[in-house]
């Protein structure tokens, strides 16, 4: 049987909001937790206060925009446990309006640009280099934060509650992280590894704003649980919590 307790995790952009809370979550099951941080200083902190609740919890550097973090994770990761268990891949950026604009004809390369790497190009080069270590684990778990708003379906029907939120770069980097779920869970469907896309719900943190509805502290719920699926759970899918949203 494989125990929580022997298990490591990786969760990019730990050190506050939605990520943080994924760390908590899954270090209060007994799983090694390791926090990547583009401000180290900011991980060993968030690190401390995870072991201050009785959590083994390490933090290593870990920035979206650049081209050696992915390579510096994978070294850590393989010398210090030589496999990965979960790669949760938190880290997210938002830089356009949430609620109620469609920048469609007018958002700028710079903001496509920023926004997809951090949301998906990152996503995809650190999984790449993570897979052979996540090879090595009993059973991987990879889990994308995605959000109702990679929605297509939604999006296209006008009376869906996130028909006003059109902010494009964002919900389309999303998406496209969507479509690499997909294609990713499809790839290792032979293998133990289960890849799935998370809406963690909308958020009261820095990126979701305070007119969000959920409490940052019940944030974590939906990718701890698709972190710790049993070998009966789902793979290539897209949920909240136990519910499934449409692509
Ligand atoms: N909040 C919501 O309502 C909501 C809804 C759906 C999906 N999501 C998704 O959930 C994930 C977490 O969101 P959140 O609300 O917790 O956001 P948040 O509070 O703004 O935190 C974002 C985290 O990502 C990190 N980050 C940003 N750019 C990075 C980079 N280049 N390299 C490494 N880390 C980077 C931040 O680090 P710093 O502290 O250094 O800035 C921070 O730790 C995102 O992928 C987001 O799209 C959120």
């Amino acid at each position: 049987m494989i125990t929580q307790d022997s298990k490591v995790a990786f969760i990019t952009g730990a050190n506050r909001g939605i990520g943080f809370e994924t760390a908590k979550g899954l270090g209060e099951l007994g799983i090694t937790v390791v926090i990547g941080a583009r401000d180290i200083a900011k991980g060993e902190d968030a690190a401390k206060r995870l072991r201050g609740l009785g959590i083994r919890a390490e933090a290593i550097h870990y920035d979206a925009t650049q081209d050696q973090s992915a390579d510096a994770a994978f070294a850590y990761l393989d010398r210090n446990f030589g496999k990965l268990d979960i790669l949760v891949n938190n880290a997210g950026i938002l830089k356009e309006q949430l609620v109620g604009g469609n920048n469609s004809s007018s958002v700028s390369k710079e903001i496509l640009q920023d926004t997809f790497q951090t949301n998906l190009f990152a996503v995809i080069e650190l999984t790449q280099k993570l897979l052979p270590l996540i090879k090595l684990a009993p059973a991987g778990r990879i889990v994308n934060l995605s959000s109702i708003l990679a929605s297509l379906t939604l999006h296209s029907m006008p009376d869906s509650p996130i028909d006003p939120a059109k902010g494009f770069a964002y919900n389309a980097s999303k998406s496209a992280l969507n479509a690499y779920t997909i294609h990713l869970a499809h790839e290792l469907r032979e293998t133990n590894i289960k890849v799935n896309s998370a809406h963690p719900g909308w958020v009261k943190t820095e990126l979701g704003g305070a007119d969000a509805p959920m409490e940052v502290a019940d944030s974590g719920k939906t990718s701890v649980r698709l972190a710790t699926l049993d070998e009966t759970g789902p793979s290539g899918g897209f949920f909240h919590e136990e519910d499934t949203l449409p692509w």
